[in-house]
């Protein structure tokens, strides 16, 4: 398959290593300095491209995605809030568009069972839960894209929550914040080169449940998003990641 890489960053650079390892071919690079070679042209050279850059750009260039009518996975997080736009001028335009908040297979098998543990938690009031979240010091956005799914995945299943507020430290010390009992607390570390640990937490007053993922590298990431392009290069249509996933428990 003939892929473009839209960034090319830390997660750019390991995708092209890993997508060049399953024998597919990078026909187009595009980051800041040569911007000028995102035309509808060089992009049509590709069957699919996969998005790594930052929520400033990530919304233009899924337009030019759609307008050169080639397949996009998006990876970049930080502009979720403008998802049924995108879904509409997906749909309306006949494209194909495939996101996730998080490519990895482990985190999505972890969204899965975060649902289903939510679901069992209605029966045990006497637990209150918030989300963990650390990532490296460079990350722009706070939340982390993970972490809302995850926030989501248990307010849309946990009766007792309505929705969900923030606290973002720079350090390992924990702030608490000061939340209502119908808010999930999310509370979000920035830690040296952490590539990204989350930790759903059912306390009550006589014992803890931890529910955790934690990432090694960004490998996963990488591998995950090739697979997306895989999936998504022969169709038409707007898809979260779940779409390529088989969870019947
Ligand atoms: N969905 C996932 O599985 C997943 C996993 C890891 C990271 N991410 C997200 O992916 C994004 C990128 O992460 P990263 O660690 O590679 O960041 P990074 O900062 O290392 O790389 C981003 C790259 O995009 C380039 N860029 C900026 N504007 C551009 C534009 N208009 N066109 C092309 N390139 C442009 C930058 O120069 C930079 O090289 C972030 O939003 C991050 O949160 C998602």
């Amino acid at each position: 398959m003939k892929i473009a890489l839209l960034g090319y960053g830390k997660m750019g650079k390991i995708i092209e290593k890993i997508a060049l390892s399953r024998k597919h071919e990078i026909v187009l690079t595009i980051d800041h300095d040569n911007l000028h070679d995102l035309t509808a042209e060089n992009l049509q050279k590709a069957d699919a491209v996969i998005e790594f850059t930052m929520p400033a750009s990530v919304l233009s260039n899924i337009d030019h995605c759609f307008n050169a009518g080639v397949p996009i996975v998006v990876g970049t997080t930080g502009w979720h809030d403008k998802i049924d736009e995108v879904k509409q001028r997906c749909e309306e335009g006949n494209n194909a568009l495939m996101y996730a908040t998080n490519f990895s297979v482990g985190v999505n098998i972890f969204f899965h069972i975060n649902r289903m543990l939510a679901k069992v938690m209605n029966n045990y009031p006497y637990y209150d839960v918030q989300v963990e979240e650390i990532h490296h010091t460079q990350k722009l956005d706070a939340p982390s894209g993970t972490a809302i799914t995850i926030a989501e995945g248990i307010i849309d299943n946990l009766e007792s929550k309505n929705e969900w507020v923030n606290v973002l430290t720079t350090d390992d010390s924990h702030d608490d914040g000061n939340v209502a009992t119908d808010q999930l607390l999310i509370e979000s570390m920035r830690i040296d080169s952490v590539p990204g640990t989350h930790t759903v937490i059912y306390d009550s007053e006589v014992d803890t449940i931890e529910f955790k993922h934690t990432a090694h590298n960004r490998n996963g990431f990488a591998l995950g998003a090739v697979l997306a392009a895989e999936w998504l290069h022969d169709k038409k249509g707007f898809y979260s990641v779940e779409a390529m996933f088989d969870f019947k428990a």
